[in-house]
């Protein structure tokens, strides 16, 4: 579709869906199904904050994001022993588009785990202190999940996301990242000014370095996820690829707790399950040739970097997971470094298993190889 009719399209209050706007909400869809168990099993409350909701529906009928939060509630085969309620918060900056979303909660069944508000409409900017204070009313320790999807990195200041993650323990945030927008026009001035806030650092200037779309956009959103990673938080990213494989945008995710960052790389493994990095509209949900194969490059990759050190279980686990590789992964790349002498496991001495959870093992490089081979002949 031509470029300004899509625009045009996307100022009416209800418009087309595409593609990867179904895959960000599989994306969604397969987070809640892990998240929702891990709290509402056990909590009284746990809260998704859909801060930049849209209009509950597309032109075609497929749900918007709210209303994909609710069915993924509504539909999961674990509903019945959910003994606390999820509080849905949708908050859409337009007036016509609140008042369609409230049409389509009215739609949506109710359930006692289930208490959905659409919120009067106005910016996230605006509501961010309160829906703050809000959802943490009873207790900072309450889960509240935030899904940060705008148009554009202008309307979503660091500072901004920081606050909503700094409000709790257990916040998170799943955040539409427009990296390819970002490269197009790395130097345009307004674009600058917008990455300058979107980041809160410089570190977006990378993209500066980059020609190359595909590397400016894993630069950017590498730069990103490494300046929340400095600050104490986790973070992982998903490419939402075109189909010929190359990203059309990102999404980031942000968590303070391990496992937050289980069920971000169980939902990646489940919509990629070759490489958990990305999916597009050709990949998703298709059988893939793979089946069972573990694909170990990334995994290698990863734990060739920690030759001359020690690790523990957990380390490498975090590492993993925030490359979107599973446990599964991790111990292939562990057993094809200990084929090749790279690895060792330190501790424990005796175990049942090569790589047991809370194993200590030492790496080395193909260099500490070749040198003590020569060291012996000489
Ligand atoms: C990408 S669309 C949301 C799509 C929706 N999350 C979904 O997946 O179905 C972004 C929405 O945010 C609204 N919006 C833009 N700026 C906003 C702001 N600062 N605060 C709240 N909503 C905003 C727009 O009107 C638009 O409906």
């Amino acid at each position: 579709m031509h470029l300004r009719s899509r625009r045009s399209q996307m100022q009416q209050t209800i418009y087309p869906s595409d593609p990867y706007t179904f895959i960000k909400h599989r994306s969604y869809a397969h987070y809640l199904n892990c998240w929702l168990p891990v709290f509402l099993q056990t909590r009284d409350t746990a809260t998704v904050v859909d801060a930049f909701a849209g209009a509950g529906i597309y032109s075609q009928g497929d749900p918007g994001s709210s209303v994909v939060v609710a069915k993924t509630l509504l539909g999961h085969s674990r509903l019945q022993r959910f003994r606390g309620t999820l509080r849905l918060l949708s908050l859409e900056e337009r007036p016509d588009r609140a008042a369609e979303l409230e049409r389509q909660r009215q739609k949506v069944p109710s359930a006692a785990q289930l208490k959905w508000r659409v919120l009067p409409p106005g910016s996230f900017a605006e509501n961010a202190q309160k829906l703050r204070d809000y959802t943490h009313r009873e207790n900072d320790g309450d889960p509240v999940l935030w899904l940060l999807d705008p148009y554009g990195p202008a309307d979503l200041a660091a500072e901004s996301v920081r606050a909503c993650l700094d409000s709790g323990p257990r916040d998170e945030a799943i955040i539409s990242f427009f990296s390819k927008e970002m490269h197009q026009r790395k130097t345009v001035s307004t674009w600058q000014t917008a990455m300058q806030r979107h980041f809160g650092t410089n570190s977006w200037r990378t993209v500066l370095d980059h020609q190359s779309q595909p590397e400016g956009m894993t630069a950017l959103v590498e730069a990103y996820c490494s300046d929340w990673r400095s600050t104490g938080l986790y973070a992982s990213y998903f490419a939402i690829r075109v189909p010929n494989e190359t990203a059309r945008y990102h999404l980031v995710f942000l968590t303070h707790a391990e496992r937050g960052l289980e069920c971000w790389t169980k939902m990646q493994r489940r919509i990629d399950p070759v490489l958990g990095r990305g999916a597009s509209p050709a990949s998703i949900d298709a059988p893939t040739l793979f089946d069972g194969i573990a694909i170990t490059s990334t995994m290698v990759e990863i734990l060739r970097g920690y030759a001359g050190q020690e690790k523990t279980w957990q380390q490498m686990r975090i590492d993993a997971m925030q490359a979107g590789q599973s446990d599964r992964l991790l111990r292939a790349g562990l057993q094809e470094l200990r084929m090749t002498g790279l690895a060792f496991r330190v501790e424990p001495l005796e175990a049942t298993t090569p790589w047991p959870e809370g194993c200590t093992v030492r790496f080395y490089s193909e260099a500490d190889l070749r040198d003590a081979d020569q060291a012996e002949f000489n």
